[in-house]
């Protein structure tokens, strides 16, 4: 029984993964093409127990019961696996801002499944632990990976095929990537539930998952050949599917604030002026824009002076997860 640490870094999507064949299992109905963000750490950490239950800090503060069993349900997963079946102490913090609304899972899921897997004494291979980060949290299967991964959508009943391998080494390709935080507050809806809402409620849903593979192809072509136009309108086109979809849905989910649409235009406005630059939105109002490393300063600046944008934060691709410590 040992304490393991690990971090691990958040994703952006490129083409994204919105709505889940199997709820329980997170299996996607389409792939997906992310970049791992250089900076954008969480750091996790598992300690056994001798007896008693899950003991769950999240940020410094016992976490809500709600997150405390969502973890737990996880934890369950490495303890049905492993030798050990006691409870643990589990402490998760952040270095961005979780309550910004940037999503945060994927980075607390990814170190969570590699500081578990250690502390529980689970040897996984890379791909197995995707799998497992995927059961915590669908995008999570992503941030094992550096720089570019793609989530294989697969087609077992039992989730064996549907997980993330890299695409690409941050060394292929340092993208700019910014992002703006729009609105602090935490999101309303969130993404299982809006999810949910998109498959069963939304007359779009279907054409979602039919005209996917396109933007798929591009943007893995794209990321192959470093070709940012190709990859930029091929995530801007994905992104505003996938907000088309919420937003025809019933009821309606909107997840825009104007400050949203503000830096929209303030996007396609550059690109007029000769910035290669494009927008991605995930669930929540910030906005994520990739441009060349070189013009990432100048893009940042004129972002963080739109009006709304309350911070700017700069990334690039990143690193896989780190086992930091095994005692
Ligand atoms: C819009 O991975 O957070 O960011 O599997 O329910 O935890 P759960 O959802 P999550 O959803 C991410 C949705 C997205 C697109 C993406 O990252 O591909």
């Amino acid at each position: 029984m040992s304490r393991a640490l690990a971090k691990a870094n958040a994703n952006v999507a490129l083409a994204k993964y919105w709505g889940k064949r199997d709820e329980r299992l997170n299996l996607p109905y389409t792939g997906s093409i992310s970049v791992t963000l250089d900076g954008l750490e969480t750091h996790a950490s598992v300690r056994p127990l001798d007896s008693g239950g899950d003991r769950i800090i999240l940020s410094g503060v016992e976490a809500e019961p709600r997150e405390a069993a969502r973890i737990s349900r996880f934890l369950d997963l490495t303890r049905a696996a492993g030798r050990q079946h006691t409870g643990a102490e589990v402490e998760i913090s952040s270095n961005f801002p979780v309550a910004a609304g940037i999503a945060s899972s994927a980075s607390t899921f990814a170190a969570l499944a590699v500081a578990a897997a250690a502390a529980y004494e689970l040897r996984l291979s890379e791909h197995e632990l995707s799998i497992l980060a995927r059961r915590g949290s669908g995008s999570a299967c992503r941030s094992l990976f550096a720089g570019f991964a793609e989530w294989f959508v697969g087609q077992a009943p039992d989730g064996s095929d549907s997980y993330a391998a890299q695409l690409a080494t941050p060394e292929h390709w340092q993208l700019g990537v910014v992002v703006a935080v729009t609105d602090p507050r935490p999101k309303a809806v969130g993404s299982r539930e809006g999810m949910a809402q998109a498959v069963s409620r939304s007359p779009l849903f279907s054409a979602w998952v039919d005209t996917h593979k396109a933007d798929l192809d591009d943007i893995r072509d794209g990321v192959r050949e470093r070709d940012l136009a190709r990859i930029g309108h091929a995530a801007e086109h994905n992104c505003l599917k996938m907000h088309a979809v919420s937003l025809a849905a019933q009821p309606p989910l909107i997840y825009w604030r104007p400050a949203t649409l503000a830096v929209i235009e303030r996007v396609r406005q550059l690109r007029e002026e000769g910035v290669d630059a494009y927008f991605t939105i995930d669930a929540g109002p910030q906005v994520k824009v990739i441009c060349p490393i070189a013009q990432r300063a100048a893009v940042a600046e004129t972002l963080g002076a739109v009006s709304g944008v309350q911070r700017v934060l700069l990334s690039a691709p990143g690193p896989a997860p780190q086992l930091l410590e095994a005692s």
